[in-house]
Parts: C-alpha cells; structure tokens; sequence
C-alpha cells in the first residue's frame, strides 16, 4: 500500500504532516512512503531527511498522488488534488467540514474516504490522535510568547538598583486546552493570570495553574458544559452579565489572550470596542478566534493591527508559527490515526466503520447504513 505525503498548498502553511520519524513508523507497518519534494520545507524538514527515513521523493503533486492508497495532508485538499486521488483511497487532514462543504461534496463524488481529523471524538482511546489538542497547546503557548515580544514592558516583577518593575497582568478568556497552555506559560514568565471560561470544570484547572477564575458563577454556568466536554452556546441574559465583568477586570489587564470557541458556530466576541478602549495605552490582545470571527469585533485575521492604543494580533495559524513541533505532533497524531485503519499483519485497509472514532471523524466515503 502507498502512504502519499503532498506538499502543502495554502498560503502561510508551514505545517507538514509527515515526519522522518512518523515515515519510520509507517515503512515498519509495511507501507510504501511518497513525498513530495519541499514538502517539508516550512517545518525545516529536508527532502534528504525523508530519503533518509526511507521515503521516495516525488517531484510534483500529480506523481506523489498517483495511486496513492492513503493520503496525509494539513489542511484540506484543492481540487486539483481531489481530482488526482483514486478511488477508494483514504485521506486524514483538518478539511474544515463546516466551512468547507464544497470540498466535502469533490470528495465524495470522487469516491475518496475522507477523514477530518478535527471531527475525531475526544474520548480517551483517541487523545493519541486529538489534533485539535496537540496544536492548540502549542498555539496558546506561542500566544504569550507574541504578546510578550510585542509588549513594550517585562512580564516578572524586577527588583533592581534602579528600581521595581511590576509584574505583567494577563487574562486568559476562554479555558481548553490553548488557554490552559497560555495560564502555564504567562505564569512561567513571571506575569500575575487569571482567566475566565464559562464551563465549571474549568474553575479547579486554572486555580491548579496558580491562576485567578473571573466568572459569572450562576445557575447557567453549572450546565454550560455539553455531554462531549465543549461549551454551550450562552443566553443574551448571560452574555451582557459576562460582559459586564469581563468589563471591569479587562482594565487593569496588560495583556489579554481570547481562545473562546464553539465547535461549527461563529465565536462568541467576548472583548467589545469599549472595552478596548478602557485598556491601557501599550496592552496586547491575541485572538485565537480570529479565524473563527474573532472574540473581539476589531481583530483581523492575519493582521496585528492597533487600535485605541491596543495591539491586536489576530494569528489564524498559531502552531504555524512553531512549524517543526507542530508538523511532528501533528505527524504523530495521524500516525497513530492511520495504525487504527491499516491490519498490522496484512499491511492493507481494514476501516471498522463500528468504531466510534472512525464513525465520528467520517465525512465522505462512509458505507450507506445498512449497507
Ligand atoms: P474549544 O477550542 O472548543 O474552546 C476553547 C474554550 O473556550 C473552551 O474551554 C470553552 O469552554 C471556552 N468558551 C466558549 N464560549 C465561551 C464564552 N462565551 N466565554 C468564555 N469561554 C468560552 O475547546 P478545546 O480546547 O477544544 O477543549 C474543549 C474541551 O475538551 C475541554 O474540556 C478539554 O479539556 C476537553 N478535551 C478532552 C480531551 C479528551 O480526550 N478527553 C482531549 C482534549 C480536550
């Protein structure tokens, strides 16, 4: 079986999904590894790494795609790529199902077994392959390390000859796995956390990362939390309470980190344009929801922007910018992902369509039910 790794397409995409060590792994289940040449280049990963791993070198997408079996991507498939796979061939990539639903559609049509990694359930069995985690983590950690470059003042308190500086405030909105990351990380550096996230549980966690909970703690909030661990969608009651202290604590911080997210909807703006403008001169906002809306009105995907005095950074691809980390996690992940669908004796597809983890992260190419 052939195990097809295409360079990357979309703009600013440094990730790769492959690794030497992950193509290791895959030639030991008995697969045939095709990548296409640069392919690694974002994540400073060499064609001559790959070989080395024992990897074949294929010039260009058409020749790294012809009768591929399995294909490994990032991000989701161009249709110039959906229209070179075959048949019955898997792919495992982040293919933004409710974003991308015309890509969806190519796939099906094209007969191709599609996964989106970003679907897969987070039960236990499957944290070895949970995308989403392994780059959020790092995402919320690149976070705080871009606000603190962009901050024209020192996260730890100093006590020097020439005097005492203060320690940086920082306040986390939103508390999964990038926002526990960026508690963990604006801590290390010295600066005085606290954050906010409208799921109880998340109480105890930020609390266990030394940092301060700033919530609404009402009757709403203890069943914010659905059966599959996400947010719920807050009520408009809940939301102006929110807002209102989200109002009187965001004064007083210096740096604020939003990671608020609701899986297939719009994020919910959490920072308004007042709020902005009470923070002081010089205070740093990153939103890891820019791509999704953003959490607050005034970011821009993909831009740092100022206003009122306030930088905005607005980052769609955060584990991009921590390229070799994330494509090796990432690799990893999928690695563990494609040994659930390969039989370790035959070296050929085995996919149990019973499998909660396959059946979650399915969307073309399933079996008819019943079928
Ligand atoms: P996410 O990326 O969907 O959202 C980020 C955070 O924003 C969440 O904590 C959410 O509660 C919060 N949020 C949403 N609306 C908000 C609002 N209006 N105000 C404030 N905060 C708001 O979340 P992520 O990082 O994907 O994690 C979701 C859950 O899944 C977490 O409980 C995490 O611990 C859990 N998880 C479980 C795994 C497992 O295998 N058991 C693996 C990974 C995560």
């Amino acid at each position: 079986m052939r195990l097809a790794v295409p360079k990357e397409t979309r703009a600013g995409e440094t990730r790769v999904a492959a690794s030497p060590e992950s193509v290791k792994k895959f030639k030991a289940l008995g697969l045939d590894v095709v990548v296409q040449a640069g392919a690694g280049a974002g994540a400073r990963i060499s064609d001559a790494d790959y070989t080395a791993a024992g990897a074949v070198i294929a010039p260009d997408a058409a020749g790294t795609l012809k009768d591929a079996d399995i294909v490994l991507k990032v991000r989701g498939a161009e249709s110039s790529e959906i229209s070179q796979m075959k048949k019955g061939a898997v792919l495992a990539a982040l293919l933004s199902p409710h974003a991308e639903k015309d890509a969806i559609a190519a796939l099906a049509s094209q007969g191709v077994i599609a996964f989106a990694m970003e679907l897969l359930p987070r039960i236990s069995r499957a944290q070895a392959m949970d995308v989403l985690s392994s780059q959020a983590n790092l995402a919320g950690y690149k976070a705080v390390i871009d606000a603190a470059a962009q901050f024209g003042r020192a996260m730890p308190m100093m006590m020097t000859a020439a005097g005492t500086i203060a320690p940086a405030r920082v306040l986390v909105m939103g508390v999964g796995v990038a926002g526990l990351q960026a508690i963990a990380t604006a801590k290390r550096l010295g600066a005085i956390v606290s954050a906010t996230d409208v799921r109880p549980a998340t109480k105890e966690q930020v609390e266990s990362l030394g940092g301060t909970f700033v919530a609404v703690m009402d009757e709403e909030f203890k069943n914010a939390q659905t059966a599959g661990g996400y947010a719920k969608e807050m009520s408009a009651e809940y939301q102006a309470k929110q807002a209102a202290l989200t109002a009187e604590t965001i004064k007083k911080q210096d740096i604020v980190i939003t990671t608020a997210l609701i899986p297939g909807r719009k994020a919910p703006i959490l920072v308004s344009e007042e709020m902005i403008k009470s923070m002081k001169p010089g205070s740093v906002i990153v939103d890891l929801a820019a791509g999704a809306g953003g959490n607050t009105p005034l970011s821009k995907p993909d831009e740092v922007v100022e206003v009122h005095g306030v930088t905005i950074m607005g980052y769609t691809n955060l584990p991009g910018r921590l390229s070799t980390d994330a494509s090796s996690l990432y690799a990893r992940n999928l690695f563990n992902f494609v040994s659930l669908i390969v039989d370790k004796k035959s070296g050929a597809l085995a996919i149990d369509w019973n499998d909660e983890i396959i059946k979650g992260a399915a969307v073309a190419g399933a079996p008819v039910q019943g079928g």
